[in-house]
């Protein structure tokens, strides 16, 4: 296959496990409830009313982006939408890196900036995280910076699989960082922590925040996300992305969410009560290590992850194991009581 580069037919699809049937989904962080059957009616009516369905989208997308602005915090100029904020990740390797440099990574992280990154050929340089408290190992990431050629450092607040905001001494160092460097501070979980780095961004052209409408607007299935930074990074985004990469139908899906704000993220407290109950629960055995989590799920290790995985997963409760642990995406109370229960039974039989 000579036609293909060969750094490419080395690499695997990215393939995501879907299960059909009655299982507690506890691996993909998602909010465990639907859209609100009475919001899905009403988009279902603007569909049948507005939609042409022969016709492009408004490739401006300007109502939403608007919207999106509002919720944030900041300019329209200030905002570029994604299909998915995955969508988003692969546009800042293409403006920061493409034929220019790499990127560092402290791990574990969200998987998909090391992999985007190796699809357009762009070198991946990973650092460590603290043992106990996934700190950043910032000596790590000063010297790989010295050494290599870095043009973007991407960082997760709160990171995932560890459930860490990020500490006063991790954003000073951003804020350290040479503005020939991009930023980029993923904030998918924002909503489950209610703290965000959009108010610092205020002399740092080169910081992107991005978000996503996958997690707390329960709209994972649309593929929404957007980007935040100053105009002339925007305007960059806006350049690379696909016309229309929105189809409208998600461009509909976001302005309703948006307009429906309470009602959604009336669930975030919810979960983070039920963060709270399920962290307890699983402190108390002896046998695992649980992290505490500003986002919608928890970190633990335990000498056992396969095997309890595998146990989890025969009993019908989806996990992830990432990053040397398990991830445990918060659920329905009922869900979140049938994890206890199922895995005091792995362990005590
Ligand atoms: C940190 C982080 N960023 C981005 C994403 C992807 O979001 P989207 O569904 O908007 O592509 C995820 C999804 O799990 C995530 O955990």
């Amino acid at each position: 296959m000579d036609c293909i580069r060969s750094d490419l037919l080395q690499l695997a699809p990215y393939s995501a496990e879907h299960y059909e049937g009655v299982v507690d989904k506890l691996d993909a962080n998602e909010v465990p409830l639907d859209l609100p059957l009475a919001l899905k009616e009403e988009l279902a009516q603007a569909l049948t009313a507005r939609l042409a369905a022969n016709r492009y989208p408004d490739g401006s997308y300007d109502r939403l982006r608007q919207a999106v602005s509002e919720y944030a915090g900041v300019s329209k100029e200030c905002i570029s939408l994604g299909n998915g904020s995955d969508e988003l990740i692969r546009s800042v390797l293409i403006a920061s890196c493409v034929g220019r440099g790499g990127i560092l990574i402290a791990t574990p992280t969200f998987s998909m900036y090391g992999i985007l990154a190796q699809t357009l050929g762009i070198p991946v340089y990973s650092v460590g995280r603290g043992e106990r408290d996934f700190t950043i190992d910032i000596a790590a990431a000063q010297e790989t910076i010295k050494r290599e050629n870095i043009r973007a450092v991407f960082v997760v607040h709160p990171n995932s699989p560890t459930g860490n905001l990020l500490r006063a001494t991790e954003i000073e160092w951003l804020q350290s960082l040479p503005v020939d460097i991009l930023v980029v501070i993923d904030e998918a979980y924002y909503e489950f922590a209610g703290h965000s780095l959009v108010g610092e961004m205020q002399g740092y052209p080169n910081w992107v925040i991005l978000r996503t409408f996958s997690k707390a607007w329960r709209l994972a299935a649309f593929r929404l996300g957007y980007a935040i930074a100053c105009p002339q990074v925007i305007r960059v985004l806006e350049t690379i992305r696909l016309p229309y990469n929105l189809s409208t139908f998600t461009a509909m899906g976001g302005e309703l969410v948006l307009q429906y704000r309470q009602e959604i993220l009336s669930l975030v407290e919810a979960i983070k009560q039920e963060r709270e109950k399920l962290y307890q629960a699983l402190k108390q055995l002896p046998q695992l290590q649980v992290w505490p989590s500003a986002a919608n799920f928890l970190y633990l290790q335990t000498a056992d992850d396969r095997n309890l995985q595998q146990y989890l997963a025969r009993a019908g409760t989806l996990i992830r194991h990432t990053g040397g642990g398990l991830r445990i995406t918060i659920g329905t109370p009922p869900q979140n009581q049938r994890t206890i229960d199922r895995i005091y039974s792995f362990y005590k039989g």
